[in-house]
């Protein structure tokens, strides 16, 4: 066996007095994939940023290439060719591709930046590992997917023989995830070293030749493949079995609650405006919305919460007409929303959970024109058990929390808003699998207390273990609709993809 090209042994991180990371190990060898896999503030982010030297760490010792290293710098960590892919992207939106590849690292012929020899080679990479990439275009018009495999271009540019990739396919549709991992295989085959992490175990399982298991800060184990299953992963995950199956109520739906009516929009591309599309949720039932990204879920839950203009139609929410209206009116008609982008528009990273909780309602927590601190702080308190927020300190700014954390304080806030309607958009991404199977049985309880869920979810397991009935989009219109128990990953799987279950040709 090849001798680890990183190792990290016995790493502590402290965040004042929180205990980050508490003796966890972790190697890489030379041409492997290993994954990093925990629950939500196990600590994995924050191990992968005490190696790229973005925090310092408070004890333990890492090596690079067999050389004991002291204090790491970002520099330091690409001189020695480790690089890292952030959650959240760092590309400069208004330049281009090319731009954003140079930038800060230019080839230059005496004082001129030297362009034909940039441009040659990022498209050495782009064929080297079959990148599908397209150096002209501005940023702000590509795809997530391929602004993050320009983020892979931009370390490799750099010299990068250990990539990290922190929670890649999060953002990623199913094919954009399955393009990322042939990508990843030719890493490998280069001899590249890859550390990547995810909270999607079939992921893991596909395409990892080891995998480290982390728990509150400390490493629980290594496996190689071969060793592991499903249930094994999530056992060490959260230290006990994992029931992802939803015990579901029949519901008996009541009035509808939301009801869409020959709704057109424009939409971010061609494929995604909506065409006459008719709708609705009813009281007590689940509705799940399937269909691949990008087929116009986006545009219609933007409608329906007054962040994008409807063109004809009608949007009625518990019989008012919220056409057009803004987000604080539908909200006040009885929306709840769990964005798709928790830190666009979920949360205020600057402000306190505390404050972040009671954002929606304000206004019963004012007594006589003054914020009612004490009932606020043990509201939150109460938030933060329920919901399981760690740390669950309700002063602490969101700003703090890891990524899985952070979602569920936006999930808390607007199940408790007390609304008519709760728009969830994939309410579960980026948590961990005892977090999923917590927020989905809450969304079972919301349900049972009478509201109406419209539920919109890349996760097909999801959808069809928690609606009540299911839609398909696609090009921006319903092409199927159908009682969860007439439902299957394979009818769904032709609809979404734009067939028919008759095996005709689709009318249009
Ligand atoms: N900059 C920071 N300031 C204070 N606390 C932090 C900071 N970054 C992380 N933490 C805390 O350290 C712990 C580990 O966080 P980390 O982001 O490493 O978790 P994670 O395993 O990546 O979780 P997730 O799966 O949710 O992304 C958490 O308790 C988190 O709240
Ligand atoms: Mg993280």
């Amino acid at each position: 066996m090849n001798s680890p090209i990183i190792e990290m042994r016995s790493i502590v991180k402290n965040f004042g007095d929180v205990k980050a990371v508490r003796g966890a190990s972790f190697d890489l060898r030379q041409g492997e994939i290993h994954s990093l896999i925990g629950e939500n503030g196990a600590g994995k982010s924050t191990m992968m940023k005490l190696l790229y030297g973005m925090y310092d760490r408070d004890g333990g010792d890492i090596s690079v290439g067999g050389a004991q290293m002291g204090r790491i710098t970002p520099k330091l960590a690409i001189e020695k060719g480790v690089g890292m892919v952030h959650q959240e992207f760092m590309l400069v939106p208004e330049l281009t591709v090319l731009e954003n590849i140079i930038l800060g690292f230019e080839p230059r012929k005496g004082m001129v930046l030297d362009l034909p020899k940039a441009r040659a080679m990022v498209q050495r990479y782009i064929d080297q590992y079959d990148m599908d990439v397209q150096m002209n275009k501005r940023v702000n018009q590509i795809s997530v997917g391929e602004a993050q495999r320009v983020e892979i271009i931009k370390i490799l540019s750099r010299g990068a023989n250990v990539l990290i990739l922190d929670e890649p396919t999060a953002v990623l549709t199913p094919q954009e995830a399955s393009h990322l991992f042939e990508i990843l295989e030719n890493l490998r085959r280069d001899g590249k070293s890859i550390v990547f992490i995810s909270h999607r175990l079939n992921e893991v399982m596909e395409i990892s030749d080891r995998v480290t298991v982390m728990r509150r800060g400390e490493t629980i184990g290594t496996l190689s493949r071969g060793e592991w299953d499903y249930g094994k992963l999530a056992r060490m995950m959260i230290g006990r079995e994992v029931f992802l199956n939803v015990d579901k109520k029949a519901s008996e739906p009541g009035k509808p609650v939301l009801q869409v009516e020959h709704l057109w929009t424009s939409g971010e591309k061609e494929i995604s405006k909506i065409r006459d599309l008719s709708m609705e949720v009813r009281a007590g039932e689940i509705v799940g919305i399937a269909g691949i990204d990008g087929n116009g879920q986006s545009e219609l839950i933007e409608a329906i919460t007054g962040l994008r203009r409807v063109e004809k139609g009608r949007i009625l929410l518990d019989g008012t007409d919220v056409t057009n209206g803004s987000p604080e009116a539908v909200r006040r008609a009885g929306l709840a929303h769990i964005p798709e982008d928790r830190n666009l528009r979920g949360l205020n990273r600057s402000m306190s959970i505390e404050d972040n909780m009671v954002a929606t309602k304000l206004r019963e927590f004012t007594k006589g024109g003054m914020m009612d601190r004490s009932a606020i702080r043990r509201y939150a308190e109460e938030l933060v058990q329920r919901y399981d927020v760690r740390p669950g300190n309700p002063q602490m700014p969101t700003s703090s929390l890891s990524g899985g954390n952070a979602q569920k304080v936006v999930v808390a806030r607007e199940v408790e808003m007390g609304a008519k309607l709760l728009v969830a958009s994939q309410p579960t991404r980026g948590v961990d699998i005892g977090a999923i199977e917590s927020i989905e049985a809450i969304l079972e309880e919301v349900k049972a207390q009478g509201v109406a869920v419209l539920l919109v979810s890349a996760d097909l397991r999801e959808i069809l273990s928690l609606s009540d009935r299911i839609l398909v989009m696609y090009e921006g219109r319903i092409t199927g609709s159908m009682p969860v128990d007439e439902a299957n990953e394979n009818t769904l799987g032709i609809l979404m993809m734009g067939g028919s279950l008759e095996g005709k040709e689709e009318a249009r």
